[in-house]
């Protein structure tokens, strides 16, 4: 069921999304494509822009052009961190995928399931690159959306996982993420948490998915941090001292044009530790990642419009060959 070029979309629900198919490994592949072209610089994906209705929201459209792969778009990403007074998730957002020979747009679809899932395929593809080969322990902030689709992707990258902690400012959501997930991931114990420090010590990779705030708010003391380990935020400094960031043997962030959008707006208020790599330049192997004599690395991704219209193309194309979705006129 294909759109008729100029005269139609295809519209697909999150549930659409979902039927698609695409497995975790699927979503992995399609990431390090992305961000493959990302460090090769062959891609088009100027900084996000955005608006802020309330205190610490955010409104972005995220459009990315990868010639190589023929994806194009853009997404229309919102994150406000109260929604849970709503029982809404605080991440929401659409997507809206073109034909680049023509422009015309031919499919809008949800976009919360693929930023669910990208978003974790970086910090897995990241860990390949810059977490110790010896990694056992896994420490997570946030038992939300991304702690859960985090619990899931980084044993598949991480072979002498034995142990993931979790917090989460409610300690409920905590225990909740446990129970639902711990049957289905039989090698690795999951073990809620009720402080921050205790998902730190002892964790060779620490992933932060809390919220992002304007002004951080650490939680973490920097002496609780384990030798050689890799620190992975997707809510900026907000759960960190600066005095850790200033520290890394390595910095890395996923798009340095990001982030001095961020910054303009109020964001990143220390400033960013001065910079190894942009991820992508990692994956694409045209900076090196972890070396024998590094200590902490950390590694902030905000996340890129690239990565989404990537997977958001081959969402659209299985939608296509398995009839999902709804034809709407233009
Ligand atoms: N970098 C990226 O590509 C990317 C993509 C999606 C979301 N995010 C960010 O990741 C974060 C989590 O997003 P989500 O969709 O999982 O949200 P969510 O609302 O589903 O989950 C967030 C969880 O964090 C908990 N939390 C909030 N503040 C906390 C604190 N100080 N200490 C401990 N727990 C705390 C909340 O109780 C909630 O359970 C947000 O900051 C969001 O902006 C980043």
């Amino acid at each position: 069921m294909t759109p008729k070029r100029g005269k139609q979309i295809l519209y697909l629900t999150q549930k659409d999304v979902v039927a698609a198919g695409l497995g975790p490994r699927d979503v992995l592949k399609l990431v390090r494509t992305a961000l493959t072209q990302h460090g090769l610089k062959k891609v088009e994906m100027p900084a996000k822009i955005g608006i802020h209705p309330l205190p610490d929201t955010l409104m972005h459209a995220m459009p990315a052009w990868a010639p190589g792969v023929k994806a194009c778009g853009i997404k229309w990403a919102e994150c406000f961190p109260d929604n849970y007074r709503f029982k809404l998730p605080q991440t929401s957002g659409l997507m809206v995928l073109n034909d680049p020979q023509t422009g015309w747009p031919v499919c809008i679809m949800d976009a919360i399931w693929i930023t669910a899932k990208r978003t974790p395929a970086v910090s897995a593809l990241a860990c390949q690159k810059l977490a110790r080969r010896d990694t056992t322990e896994i420490g997570i902030a946030g038992a939300g959306v991304q702690g859960r689709e985090h619990v899931q992707v980084l044993p598949l990258v991480l072979p002498k996982l034995k142990k993931i902690k979790i917090t989460d400012r409610f300690p409920q959501v905590a225990r909740k993420l446990v129970a639902d997930l711990q049957p289905t991931l039989p090698k690795v114990e999951l073990v809620p948490c009720e402080k921050p420090e205790q998902i730190v010590r002892g964790s060779q990779v620490v992933v932060t998915a809390t919220a992002i705030l304007n002004k951080p708010d650490p939680q973490v003391r920097d002496r609780w941090i384990e030798p050689g380990a890799l620190l992975l935020p997707v809510d900026f400094d907000s759960y960190w001292e600066w005095k850790t960031f200033k520290r890394a043997s390595k910095f890395l962030v996923d798009s340095l044009a990001e982030m001095q959008y961020f910054m303009t707006v109020g964001y990143l208020a220390h400033g960013l530790p001065k910079l190894h790599a942009e991820i992508g330049e990692v994956i694409a192997g045209v900076k090196p990642g972890r070396q024998p004599k590094d200590d902490l690395i950390i590694d902030m991704n905000i996340g890129m419009g690239i990565e989404d219209v990537v997977v958001g193309l081959e969402v659209y194309r299985r939608a296509c060959r398995k009839g999902l979705g709804r034809l709407l006129p233009l």
